[in-house]
């Protein structure tokens, strides 16, 4: 029973057995959700296909920080129209990424995240929420906007992940877990409350060990839900059980 909150498969890394990984794979593994994320304008539509094509697969439509310099007029319209399509269940994946404010300047990140928060609140929608190297910003915009949803990729400090939950949001992890500079999102994985654990991938990258570096699936997930198990003191069985449960609450998903 895996559940992944948190995938990109419309990437190109897997243009060469796409059909195969989701249609036979992947439910052959256990992988019994998905939420695919989109990132720009190209993936909201095959975000959509995706959904389409395959049972177990949602979607959630939004533009990346890293991706929100140069956008159409009417790019916030295009993101709203497909809300209403019954397997998009978020907002996402949205955010701020100082790590690449060389691709977008800070300001413009910050702006195109406070439409997509106003978005989801509109539509009363959860959100999927990046936050890389921004983590004063971020919490200044999440004090303020309170919104539902998941902080993805989670990489704050312990105390951060407390007040993160107090707000109302649920915290994803993955891969980073099993890496050996592991200790901050261990602290997380063995402090947070297990009803507001999401598990996820943010494949094709994150990839645990010892798969680190190559092509991630959604399908290594048990690797990164041992070691949140074992921080925990729990069986894996029960990080799995709670990362399915989690996300069919968060996301509406029956
Ligand atoms: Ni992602």
């Amino acid at each position: 029973m895996i559940f992944d909150s948190h995938a990109h498969y419309d990437s190109e890394e897997f243009d060469a057995d796409r059909e195969r990984l989701l249609g036979e794979v992947l439910p052959e593994k256990g992988v019994v959700g998905v939420v695919n994320m989109a990132s720009d304008m190209e993936s909201l539509e095959k975000t959509v296909e995706l959904c389409e094509k395959y049972d177990y697969i949602y979607g959630a439509v939004g533009i990346h920080p890293e991706c929100a310099a140069d956008l159409p007029e009417d790019w916030l319209h295009r993101v709203e129209a497909l809300l209403a399509h019954p397997k998009i269940v978020a907002v996402g994946e949205i955010g701020l990424d100082y790590h690449w404010e060389e691709l977008c300047p800070r300001e413009r990140q910050k702006e195109v995240f406070r439409l997509q928060l106003d978005l989801a609140a509109r539509h009363n929608l959860p959100v999927v929420i990046h936050d890389r190297e921004a983590h004063g910003d971020m919490m200044d915009i999440l004090r303020e906007t309170k919104p539902k949803g998941v902080v993805h990729c989670f990489s704050g400090s312990a105390e951060t992940a407390r007040e993160t939950v107090k707000l109302g949001l649920y915290i994803g992890l993955g891969g980073v877990v099993t890496f050996k500079n592991a200790r901050h999102s261990l602290e997380v994985a063995a402090s947070v409350p297990l009803d507001r654990l999401l598990t996820e991938t943010d494949a094709p990258y994150m990839a645990p060990v010892p798969f680190r570096g190559k092509r991630c699936d959604s399908s290594l997930i048990p690797l990164a839900a041992q070691k949140i198990a074992e921080a925990r003191g729990i069986s894996t069985e029960d990080v799995l059980r709670a990362g399915c449960e989690n996300a069919r609450r968060l996301f509406g998903i029956s």
